[in-house]
């Protein structure tokens, strides 16, 4: 048997414990974020080795500002005309965002590929290509420390409940969701992992088991593969959907692209 499906295999009994409280139904309005004090969550970010927490706060050995270089150039080049770093901000906190020409939420790479597109004038680069992962982790720099912001605008509420509802559906041959690894198990191990809370903080980041940088639908991939559910397509809406459920699970805590994880 596969080491993580023994692994996986453990945890269910654990699982079908806190399953019996049963799944809270889709609330009617908008999630909020909580508001309550102590907050509880954590990035990441608090569940690494030291070492691994030294690699990602400097910037000279942190693998994925290799990237953000490269983003850097292709920014000067393609970009500079119409935005400067400063003005990109606070952006990637707020994202995925509305857009009124289609009608519908897209993430920031979707954001950077129609401007492509539309300002550019030049064919959009593939899901997962490098030049995009580039640009993405450069913009995604600009916003370093700031607070994600929690998801008000109404146009991305039906979008926000979708998201919702996949992070409670169970998944795949193993029937789990998100929330009963991330919710409910959160600090265990797994595998020789800890199950981390899954806030979105730090994407694009550089992961030591990929030897890369990669893009947030890169981990929840793995994550789906993990339950042996089958992944949605490249850009579907179902990605942007769970996007927006991560980034109002995590707003408040601080953006902290590009960050490392094991
Ligand atoms: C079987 C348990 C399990 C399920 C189910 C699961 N995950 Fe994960 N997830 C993990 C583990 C373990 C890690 C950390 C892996 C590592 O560090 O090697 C992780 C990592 C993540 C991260 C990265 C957090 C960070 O700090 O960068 C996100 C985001 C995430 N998962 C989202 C999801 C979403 C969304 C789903 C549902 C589609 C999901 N996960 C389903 C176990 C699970
Ligand atoms: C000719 C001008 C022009 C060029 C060149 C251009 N953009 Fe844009 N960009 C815009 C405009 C205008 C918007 C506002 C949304 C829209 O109209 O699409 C925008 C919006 C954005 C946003 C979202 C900002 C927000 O506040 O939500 C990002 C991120 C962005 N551009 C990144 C880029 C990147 C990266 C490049 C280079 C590949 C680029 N843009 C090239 C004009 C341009």
């Amino acid at each position: 048997m596969h080491p993580g499906a023994a692994a996986l295999l453990r945890l269910l009994p654990l699982v079908g414990l806190v399953a019996c409280h049963g799944v809270p139904a889709p609330p009617t309005a908008p999630p909020t974020p909580p508001t309550t004090a102590p907050d509880h969550r954590r990035s990441g970010y608090d569940f690494m080795s030291p070492a691994t927490q030294a690699l990602q706060r400097d910037d000279s050995a942190n693998p994925g500002m290799l990237w953000v270089q490269g983003g850097q150039q292709r920014f000067e080049a393609d970009c500079k005309t119409c935005h400067t770093p400063d003005s990109l901000r606070g952006v990637a906190p707020r994202y995925p965002a509305f857009d009124t020409v289609l009608g519908k939420p897209v993430t920031l790479a979707g954001r950077i590929n129609l401007c492509r597109q539309r300002h550019v004038q030049q064919a959009p680069w593939p899901w997962d290509s490098e030049a995009l992962l580039e640009l993405e982790a450069f913009v995604a720099l600009q916003s370093r420390g700031l607070p994600l912001l929690p998801v008000t605008d109404p146009r991305l509420h039906i979008a926000l409940l979708q998201g919702q509802r996949l992070w409670q559906q169970p998944l795949g041959q193993l029937q789990l969701s998100c929330a009963q690894c991330h919710d409910q198990q959160a600090g265990r191990r797994l595998a020789g992992s800890t199950i981390p809370q899954a806030h979105a903080t730090g994407y694009p980041l550089y992961r030591l088991e990929w030897q890369a940088l990669g893009p947030l639908q890169r981990r929840l991939r793995g994550c789906m593969n993990g339950v042996r559910a089958e992944a949605f397509a490249h850009g579907a809406d179902e990605w942007v959907a769970l996007e927006l459920w991560l980034r109002q699970r995590a707003a408040g805590l601080p953006w902290e692209a590009p960050a490392v994880r094991p």
